[in-house]
Protein backbone atom coordinates (compact mmCIF):
# COMPACT_ATOMS: atom_id res chain seq x y z
CA UNK A 1 0.00 0.00 0.00
CA UNK A 2 1.43 3.20 -0.97
CA UNK A 3 1.89 6.18 2.05
CA UNK A 4 1.07 9.76 0.41
CA UNK A 5 1.22 12.46 2.86
CA UNK A 6 -0.69 15.69 1.45
CA UNK A 7 1.09 19.02 2.60
CA UNK A 8 -1.66 22.28 2.15
CA UNK A 9 0.55 25.62 3.35
CA UNK A 10 -0.94 28.95 3.68
CA UNK A 11 -4.85 30.01 3.18
CA UNK A 12 -5.77 26.61 2.18
CA UNK A 13 -7.76 26.15 4.78
CA UNK A 14 -10.21 28.07 3.67
CA UNK A 15 -10.79 26.63 0.44
CA UNK A 16 -14.49 26.69 -0.42
CA UNK A 17 -14.91 29.83 1.17
CA UNK A 18 -11.84 31.61 -0.10
CA UNK A 19 -12.10 33.40 -3.64
CA UNK A 20 -14.56 30.41 -4.71
CA UNK A 21 -13.99 31.95 -8.52
CA UNK A 22 -10.32 31.35 -7.89
CA UNK A 23 -9.88 28.20 -5.79
CA UNK A 24 -13.99 26.62 -6.24
CA UNK A 25 -16.42 26.36 -3.76
CA UNK A 26 -15.62 23.03 -1.96
CA UNK A 27 -13.80 22.23 1.76
CA UNK A 28 -10.40 20.37 1.42
CA UNK A 29 -11.89 18.19 3.63
CA UNK A 30 -15.03 17.28 1.95
CA UNK A 31 -12.75 16.65 -0.96
CA UNK A 32 -10.20 14.35 0.82
CA UNK A 33 -12.51 12.29 1.76
CA UNK A 34 -14.07 11.68 -1.80
CA UNK A 35 -10.24 11.42 -2.83
CA UNK A 36 -9.67 8.84 -0.15
CA UNK A 37 -12.70 6.71 -1.86
CA UNK A 38 -11.05 6.78 -4.65
CA UNK A 39 -7.82 5.50 -3.97
CA UNK A 40 -8.53 2.74 -1.58
CA UNK A 41 -4.85 0.76 -2.38
CA UNK A 42 -3.04 4.52 -0.66
CA UNK A 43 -2.66 5.78 2.66
CA UNK A 44 -3.32 9.30 2.41
CA UNK A 45 -2.49 11.45 5.25
CA UNK A 46 -3.87 14.99 5.06
CA UNK A 47 -1.88 18.16 6.76
CA UNK A 48 -2.39 22.04 6.67
CA UNK A 49 -0.78 24.53 7.95
CA UNK A 50 -0.14 28.43 7.76
CA UNK A 51 3.26 28.72 9.26
CA UNK A 52 6.50 28.09 6.93
CA UNK A 53 8.64 25.99 9.78
CA UNK A 54 5.64 24.15 10.64
CA UNK A 55 5.75 22.85 6.83
CA UNK A 56 9.42 22.09 6.92
CA UNK A 57 8.96 20.08 9.69
CA UNK A 58 6.08 18.13 8.39
CA UNK A 59 8.25 17.85 5.06
CA UNK A 60 11.10 16.79 7.97
CA UNK A 61 8.86 14.37 9.37
CA UNK A 62 7.30 12.48 6.55
CA UNK A 63 10.36 12.76 4.24
CA UNK A 64 11.79 9.82 4.47
CA UNK A 65 9.23 7.06 5.49
CA UNK A 66 6.08 7.78 2.51
CA UNK A 67 5.93 6.82 -0.78
CA UNK A 68 4.99 10.51 -2.00
CA UNK A 69 4.41 13.94 -0.61
CA UNK A 70 2.01 16.00 -2.56
CA UNK A 71 2.31 20.12 -1.45
CA UNK A 72 0.31 23.04 -2.59
CA UNK A 73 2.63 25.23 -1.29
CA UNK A 74 0.34 28.18 -1.69
CA UNK A 75 2.15 31.58 -1.73
CA UNK A 76 5.58 30.70 0.00
CA UNK A 77 5.98 28.85 -3.38
CA UNK A 78 6.61 31.90 -5.04
CA UNK A 79 9.18 33.35 -2.22
CA UNK A 80 10.07 30.07 0.05
CA UNK A 81 13.70 29.46 -0.54
CA UNK A 82 13.69 27.53 2.78
CA UNK A 83 10.68 25.17 1.54
CA UNK A 84 13.05 24.31 -1.45
CA UNK A 85 15.69 23.36 0.38
CA UNK A 86 13.41 20.97 2.71
CA UNK A 87 12.31 18.93 -0.06
CA UNK A 88 15.78 18.75 -1.53
CA UNK A 89 16.66 17.42 1.91
CA UNK A 90 14.42 14.85 2.03
CA UNK A 91 14.43 11.33 -0.03
CA UNK A 92 10.28 11.38 -0.56
CA UNK A 93 9.83 12.36 -3.87
CA UNK A 94 7.75 15.61 -4.06
CA UNK A 95 4.87 16.78 -6.33
CA UNK A 96 4.05 19.85 -6.55
CA UNK A 97 0.51 20.63 -6.59
CA UNK A 98 -1.80 23.54 -7.71
CA UNK A 99 -5.41 24.56 -7.72
CA UNK A 100 -5.48 27.45 -10.29
CA UNK A 101 -3.07 27.71 -13.37
CA UNK A 102 -0.67 30.38 -11.50
CA UNK A 103 0.42 30.93 -14.65
CA UNK A 104 -2.76 32.77 -15.87
CA UNK A 105 -2.72 35.01 -13.03
CA UNK A 106 -0.39 37.67 -11.62
CA UNK A 107 3.07 37.60 -13.27
CA UNK A 108 4.28 37.11 -9.30
CA UNK A 109 2.56 34.45 -9.49
CA UNK A 110 4.69 32.60 -12.67
CA UNK A 111 7.67 31.90 -10.66
CA UNK A 112 7.78 28.69 -8.18
CA UNK A 113 11.05 28.13 -6.05
CA UNK A 114 10.18 24.73 -5.26
CA UNK A 115 9.09 22.93 -8.79
CA UNK A 116 12.63 23.09 -9.46
CA UNK A 117 13.33 20.82 -6.26
CA UNK A 118 10.07 18.61 -7.09
CA UNK A 119 9.89 15.44 -8.85
CA UNK A 120 7.02 17.09 -11.08
CA UNK A 121 3.97 20.01 -10.96
CA UNK A 122 0.88 19.71 -11.92
CA UNK A 123 -1.43 22.86 -12.34
CA UNK A 124 -4.22 24.25 -13.35
CA UNK A 125 -7.61 21.41 -12.84
CA UNK A 126 -8.82 22.53 -9.60
CA UNK A 127 -8.97 20.43 -6.58
CA UNK A 128 -8.57 17.55 -9.69
CA UNK A 129 -4.93 18.47 -8.94
CA UNK A 130 -4.51 16.45 -5.98
CA UNK A 131 -6.44 13.46 -7.65
CA UNK A 132 -3.78 13.48 -10.89
CA UNK A 133 -0.76 13.83 -8.38
CA UNK A 134 -1.83 10.88 -6.62
CA UNK A 135 -2.13 8.96 -10.09
CA UNK A 136 1.35 9.66 -10.75
CA UNK A 137 2.72 8.70 -7.30
CA UNK A 138 1.15 5.46 -7.53
CA UNK A 139 3.13 4.61 -10.92
CA UNK A 140 6.53 6.27 -9.87
C1 LIG B 1 -2.17 28.29 -5.18
C2 LIG B 1 -1.61 29.40 -6.08
C3 LIG B 1 -0.79 30.38 -5.26
O1 LIG B 1 -0.30 31.41 -6.10
C4 LIG B 1 -1.64 31.01 -4.18
O2 LIG B 1 -0.86 31.86 -3.38
C5 LIG B 1 -2.35 30.00 -3.35
C6 LIG B 1 -2.97 28.86 -4.01
C7 LIG B 1 -3.09 27.33 -5.96
O3 LIG B 1 -3.31 26.23 -5.50
O4 LIG B 1 -3.63 27.71 -7.01
O5 LIG B 1 -2.52 30.16 -2.14
O6 LIG B 1 -1.09 27.52 -4.69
Amino acid sequence: MKRIQIINGPNLNLLGKREPTVYGNQSFGAYFQELSSLFPEAQLEYFQSNSEGTIIDKLHETGFAFDGIILNGGAYTHTSIAIADAIRAITVPVVEVHISNVFQREEYRHHSFLSEACKGCIVGFGLDSYRLAIEAIIRF
